[in-house]
């Protein structure tokens, strides 16, 4: 059985404590958060321990693995401390995302847990639905062919205007996941970005990207359109085949070149995904089986290296719309 302790008790925290406890090889021991009221109201509810600043709890529970789920400037400055608390306790760490909103701090959590040899995890927890495995198994069994091109596009309302970057840094980790997930490293970029009306941030953007593969995509993403309908979709096309993800699980449908039958998976009716909140479980449930497994750090799905990777990309983006120029990934 492996401890677990959530440091920032927000409604993600809450979300991430509640779903450990669903999670058989998961038992739940502690809880933190700077603000005493957050962790005492997280702890009453939980039944576990609450505490006020994560080196205590560290060092008391000896937890094995941490939920880092605070947020801060552009939701991720606040994780960069208490995951290096965490690994230094020698804990491994699952990080909400964004990993950091600097590069230099999420590269120094990266090497903080490489020098400590834990795994290091980032909840971008949009692929971890069985119909995104489903289309990389039939990219797997080369259904796809040479892979051409992705779209990929996200649009959700965040009425929040803190930073003039919060939408590219704050959303699009989840995006250029999924979009490196199934096409590999993006190695440039060129960003378009505007404001909706009343809007002071960059709410709306297009991304342009090149693969290190050749593939080339585009990524939209949108901070400005009310929940309702549907909010993701992802196309991955190459010589043999095409296939579309509707909504992370609902659907997904390969479309074989030069074949006019397709093959569709719906998420079922019955032991389906129910809503967004199972896309967590199923991330965190994947961490978790993969630290009790002894997975080597560098096979862990969505590493820190995964969440840097995205971060790089989209820091190139934001030089983009400041400079209006193609810039690599560096
Ligand atoms: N993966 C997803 O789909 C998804 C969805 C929404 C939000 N998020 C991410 O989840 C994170 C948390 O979001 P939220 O809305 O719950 O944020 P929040 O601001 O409501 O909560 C963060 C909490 O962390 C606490 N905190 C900050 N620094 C701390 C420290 N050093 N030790 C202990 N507590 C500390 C704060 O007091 C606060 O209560 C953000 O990074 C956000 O981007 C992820």
């Amino acid at each position: 059985m492996l401890r677990v302790c959530v440091i920032g008790m927000g409604p993600i925290g809450n979300r991430h404590a509640r779903l450990y406890k669903q999670i058989g090889q998961a038992e739940l021991v502690g809880v933190c958060d700077i603000v005493k009221e957050k962790a005492d109201a997280a702890a009453a509810k939980l039944g576990v321990r609450a505490f006020y600043d994560a080196p205590t709890m560290l060092t008391v529970l000896k937890p094995d693995i941490v939920s880092v789920t605070t947020a801060g400037v552009e939701n991720g400055s606040d994780h960069y401390l208490p995951t290096i608390q965490a690994l230094d306790a020698g804990c491994h760490v699952l990080c909400e995302k964004p990993m950091c909103n600097e590069i230099a701090p999420a590269e120094a959590m990266v090497a903080k847990a490489k020098a400590k040899g834990l795994c290091l995890g980032v909840d971008m927890n949009h692929r971890f639905t069985p119909a995104a495995r489903m289309a990389k198994r039939w990219q797997d069994e080369g259904r796809l062919g040479h892979l051409l091109f992705i779209n990929m596009s996200m649009w959700i309302m965040n009425p929040n205007e803190t930073s003039p970057w919060f939408h590219i840094k704050s959303l699009h980790p989840h995006t250029v996941d999924v979009m490196r997930y199934f096409c590999g490293d993006i190695e440039a970029v060129h960003c378009f970005a505007t404001k909706a009306p009343g809007r002071k941030i960059w709410s709306t953007a297009t991304f342009n990207m090149r693969f290190k593969n050749g593939v080339v995509g585009t990524l939209t993403g949108s901070y400005d359109i009310q929940r309702g309908h549907p909010m993701e979709r992802c196309e991955v096309a190459g010589t043999r085949g095409r296939f579309v993800l509707e909504d992370m699980w609902r659907e997904v449908t390969l479309y074989p070149a030069g074949n006019l039958e397709k093959s569709s998976y719906s998420n079922p009716v019955f032991d389906g995904m129910r809503d967004f909140e199972d896309t967590f479980l199923n991330r965190i449930t994947r961490f978790v089986e993969q630290v009790a497994a002894g997975t080597s750090p560098d096979q862990i799905d969505g590493s820190g290296v995964d969440g840097l990777a995205a971060q790089k990309v989209l820091a190139a983006a934001v030089e983009s719309v400041e400079t209006g120029n193609v810039v690599p990934v560096r």
